[in-house]
C-alpha cells in the first residue's frame, strides 16, 4: 500500500500513532513496536542539540538524523520535518530541499503552516511527495508567536486555523497534526476534514496523536505540559544506571572474573 493510503485509510479507523525518532538505536528499537509513523522531527534542535527553539536547525542537520534512522526502520513510515525556511523561497529549492530529505530516506515531509504554504505543499505533492501538514502551534513561528501557547483561544484565530486546514487539504495533505490547540477546535477540523489528524496537546478526538520520544520516555525531569503523559522515568534510571556502574568500579566489583578474557 502506499504512504498515502496507509495514512489516509486511518481516517475514522484505528487510531494513528507518530513517535519523533532521531537516531538509529532508538529507531530499531521503535521498528519493534506497532507505530504507524516516525518522525525526524526538528524537535531535535532542542532534544539532541541544545538549541533553545527549532529555528536553528539546519538542514544539513535534518538530513544526518534522517539518514540515521532511516537505517533502523522497516516497517513505519518515515517523516521528516523540513526545518526552518528550507521551503520558503523558491520552488526550485524547496524541492531541492525535500528531494535531499527523500534520498536520506523520508517517505514524507512536514511543513508548518496553514494557506501561506499552501502553493508550497501542491508543488510537493503534485512531484509525487507525501506531506503532511502542521497547524496550531507551529513551533517555527516562535519568534512571532513569542512562546508555546495554545492557539485559537478566540473566535478569530480559530477560524484562521480552520480555514488553513481546509487549505492544507485542498493543496492535497496527506494529515495534519494539530498542536496546542483546544480540543474542541481539534474535534471540529477533524470532524469536518477527510484526510486525518494527528495531535499533539489538541485532545482526543484526533485520528492521531504524536509526541516526542524523549518525552514519552520521561528524558527530561523539568518538561511537564499539560498535554504530556509521561511512560518511564528514564532520566532517573540513567542516573541510576550510571551511578550504579560508576560505584561498582570504584569499589572493585566490577569488571570481575566472568568479564575478563582468559
Ligand atoms: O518536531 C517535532 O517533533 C514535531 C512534533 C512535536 C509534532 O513537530
Amino acid at each position: 500500500m502506499t504512504v498515502i493510503r496507509q495514512i489516509a485509510c486511518r481516517k475514522n479507523g484505528k487510531k494513528l500513532v507518530m513517535v519523533t525518532c532521531y537516531d538509529y538505536t532508538f529507531a530499531r528499537l521503535l521498528d519493534n513496536t506497532e507505530i504507524d509513523l516516525v518522525l525526524v522531527g526538528d524537535s531535535l534542535g532542542s532534544v539532541i542539540l541544545g538549541h533553545e527553539n527549532t529555528t536553528k536547525v539546519k538542514l544539513s542537520d535534518m538530513v544526518h538524523h534522517v539518514r540515521a534512522v532511516a537505517r533502523g526502520l522497516t516497517e513505519p513510515i518515515l517523516c521528516a520535518d523540513m526545518p526552518f525556511l528550507s521551503y520558503h523561497g523558491s520552488t526550485d529549492r524547496t524541492l531541492t530541499n525535500a528531494r535531499r530529505l527523500v534520498q536520506a530516506g523520508a517517505q514524507c515531509v512536514k511543513l508548518e503552516g496553514g494557506e501561506t504554504i499552501c502553493p508550497q505543499v501542491e508543488i510537493l505533492t503534485q512531484a509525487g511527495l507525501p506531506v503532511i501538514g502542521h497547524l496550531g502551534f507551529t513551533p517555527q513561528s516562535i519568534h512571532s508567536i513569542g512562546g508555546a501557547y495554545v492557539q485559537g483561544r478566540n473566535e478569530q484565530q480559530c477560524q484562521q486555523i480552520v480555514a488553513d486546514a481546509r487549505c492544507l487539504q485542498n493543496a492535497g495533505v496527506t494529515a495534519i497534526v494539530l498542536e496546542l490547540i483546544p480540543a474542541k477546535l481539534a474535534r471540529q477540523i477533524t470532524d469536518e476534514l477527510t484526510v486525518p489528524t494527528i495531535g499533539i496537546g489538541a485532545g482526543r478526538d484526533c485520528d492521531g496523536q504524536v509526541l516526542v520520544l524523549y518525552d514519552i520516555l520521561g528524558c527530561n525531569s523539568g518538561f511537564a505540559p499539560k498535554f504530556l503523559r509521561k511512560y518511564d522515568n528514564f532520566s532517573q534510571r540513567v542516573n541510576d544506571a550510571v551511578q550504579s556502574f560508576a560505584n561498582e568500579v570504584r569499589e572493585g566489583q566490577f569488571p570481575t572474573d566472568a568479564h575478563e578474557y582468559h
